[in-house]
């Protein structure tokens, strides 16, 4: 079987993780201070701020920007629940936008219609890695005096005319689960332009304090551990290589599948590919997906309820793309561990099953 993901963790990883075993300073330390500062330099030195997850940071920044009970953040359905999530976490209430087929992403021509007085932002995800429009949803936040923040928990090093995702917005947030395009074990990153909502970010994370047992508002325990961060500093090294494997195969794949629906890239974004999605459009996805996995593709469905008809937040929306697209996405492996021969078995079994099913 030819795996969907696969988080690639060499002898550095291992021989650095031991490094901080031994020194016997285990918990937020001088591994996740220089993680941070390796990090800026990826984002427009941008402050960067680690946390325990791709959640906690999203979360963190918005109570950090003061996104409270009653405000309304405006982000898609098409996501994972997380994005939500953490919007319910802070107090707010999501409001669910459609998304443009193409690209998967915000809808920008939607979101005005979406605009009440309870608006305090709008959050788009990049989704699967190919960068959100931020050129119009910048646009449209600046006319209507809305907050930016951008959930790249999917796009490390993705860009926009040149300009990286993490440094469009009042406050990004980026995931390192295990099959993100790099990890920290579990893990998370902010990054902000903002020296006050940095500087809120940290205090979050540790029980609200700067000052030890001077605790100055009600905080968490959301913090990277060294551990984690010593990883996370070896694979930040290994991205711009990996990202740029995930685009050849992507390339290999573009030019060499049939019968299904190829990802385009928008003009002027880097799609970093950590998903590489198709849309099965005239046969049945579910049995398209199994029969590959049948045939030793793995794949995965990303993601096969709209977030907002999940039990979770339960709400009928007229979300016609959204909906359609659900309907229609398979992600194949694109991952840098693969081999020509790997690439070239998702071909020959991808255009087989297309063929059959049309
Ligand atoms: C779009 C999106 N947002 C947020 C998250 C949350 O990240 P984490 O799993 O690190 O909490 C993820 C990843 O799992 C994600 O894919």
């Amino acid at each position: 079987m030819i795996p969907a993901a696969k988080p690639i963790i060499g002898r550095a990883e291992r021989r650095a993780v031991d490094r901080v075993l031994r020194s016997g300073g285990l918990a937020q330390g001088p591994q996740v201070a220089a993680f941070e500062k390796e990090f800026s330099s990826h984002v427009d030195g941008r402050h960067s701020i680690a946390l325990n997850s791709g959640t906690s940071a999203l979360h963190m920044a918005f109570i950090a920007a003061g996104i409270k009970p009653g405000d309304e953040v405006i982000v898609p359905s098409f996501t994972f629940a997380a994005t939500a999530n953490s919007v319910a976490l802070a107090g707010a209430t999501p409001v669910f936008v459609d998304v443009e087929e193409d690209y998967f992403n915000i809808d920008a021509s939607k979101i005005e219609a979406a605009i009440t007085k309870k608006t305090r932002a709008i959050m788009p995800v990049h989704l699967y890695g190919h960068p959100a429009n931020m050129v119009a949803v910048t646009d449209i936040a600046t006319r209507h005096g809305l907050l930016v923040f951008e959930d790249a928990a999917q796009a490390h090093g993705a860009k926009i005319k040149g300009v990286p995702v993490g440094a469009w917005s009042l406050a990004a947030s980026f995931s390192f689960y295990p099959t993100k395009n790099m990890t920290s074990g579990e893990g998370g990153m902010v990054t902000t332009p903002s020296d006050e909502i940095s500087r809120m970010v940290k205090i979050l994370r540790n029980q609200g304090m700067e000052i030890r047992y001077q605790n100055e508002v009600v905080g968490f325990n959301t913090r990277m551990t060294d551990i984690h961060a010593a990883i996370g500093r070896v694979q930040l090294k290994k991205l711009p290589g990996w990202t740029s494997q995930r685009q050849k195969n992507a390339a290999f794949l573009n030019a060499h599948l049939e019968g299904v629906v190829t990802p385009p890239t928008a003009p002027g974004m880097e799609h970093v590919f950590h998903q590489y999605t198709i849309k099965i459009v005239d046969t049945d996805r579910d049995a398209f997906a199994a029969e590959l996995t049948k045939r030793g593709v793995g794949n995965g469905v990303y993601y096969p309820t709209p977030i907002h008809r999940l039990p979770s937040f339960g709400l009928s929306l007229d979300l016609p793309s959204t909906e359609r697209v659900a309907q229609q996405v398979i992600s194949l492996p694109v991952h840098p561990a693969l081999k020509k021969r790997d690439l070239e078995t998702i071909v020959k079994v991808v255009n087989s099953v297309a063929r059959a099913g049309s």
